[in-house]
């Protein structure tokens, strides 16, 4: 399949994720690798507040992937925060033509996010905040413009999940950083979570000396495993 070169992060010659079925991936890799259903599920009546953190905000993939599996659930009442980070912030007309595969499927999800995303000006370092009312409740996205670690330092709450999604290991071994891994961990609750695609034994370690125990689940879409970690 040829790769459209947009689709292509320039800084890290790797795509942003793997065109085949990337709403489907990111449901099954991270928000039931990362327990999210059990979680809500756990959770009795009343509102529900979640803290989820990512690395790697990219295109917003995986944002509008959790926005459609939300929705899809019935659930309501649900105050999501959404902390994430991105170094190389895209534009919002390349943000829409990377996730305009999808549009099929969740077509105004994508018209949301790029009309919030337009809004905040990417060339300022540090947060933008950005709410995202839906059927379930509202998720508050706060992007961190900058580097990862300076994003999960100036976190002021744990967070329930993580979804690591900063390239291959090989590609960008920064974000997998044990200096970064462990502050992840110092920002997981305890219970919480973390999921992501590389089962690299440098970032099973990494996630280990973080505090997490960590376990292989299968993977999706040829890919034979995933990781899964629950901070101790
Ligand atoms: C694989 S892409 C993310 C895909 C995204 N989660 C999505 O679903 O669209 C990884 C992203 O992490 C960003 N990134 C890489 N290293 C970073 C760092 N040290 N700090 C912040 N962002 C970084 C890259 O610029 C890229 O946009």
């Amino acid at each position: 399949m040829q790769v459209p070169p947009y689709l292509v992060n320039e800084h890290y010659d790797d795509r942003y994720f793997d065109v085949v079925n990337a709403i489907e991936e990111a449901k099954h890799v991270f928000f039931h690798g990362s327990g999210l259903t059990d979680i809500f599920s756990a959770v009795g009546p009343g509102r529900k507040e979640f803290i989820i953190g990512e690395t790697g905000f990219g295109a917003g993939r995986l944002l509008i992937a959790l926005l459609d599996f939300l929705d899809s659930r019935g659930d309501g009442d649900i105050a999501l925060t959404y902390n994430s980070v991105e170094l190389h912030p895209i534009s919002p007309g390349r943000m829409a033509s990377i996730l305009d595969r999808f549009r099929a499927q969740v077509g105004p999800l994508i018209d949301q996010l790029v009309r919030a995303y337009s809004i905040i000006e990417i060339a300022r370092p540090g947060w933008h905040r950005m709410q995202l009312a839906r059927p379930f409740g509202v998720l508050t996205l706060n992007l961190w413009i900058g580097e990862a670690l300076e994003m999960v330092q100036a976190l002021t709450l744990p967070c329930d999940a993580w979804f690591l999604d900063g390239h291959g290991p090989k590609k960008n071994p920064t974000i997998w950083r044990s200096e970064l891994l462990m502050a992840i961990g110092e920002k997981t609750k305890t219970g919480g979570t973390c999921a992501t695609f590389t089962v690299a034994g440098a970032v099973r370690r990494g996630l280990e000396a973080a505090g997490f125990s960590v376990g292989q689940r299968p993977g999706f879409g040829g890919k034979k495993a995933v990781l899964r970690g629950i901070k101790q």
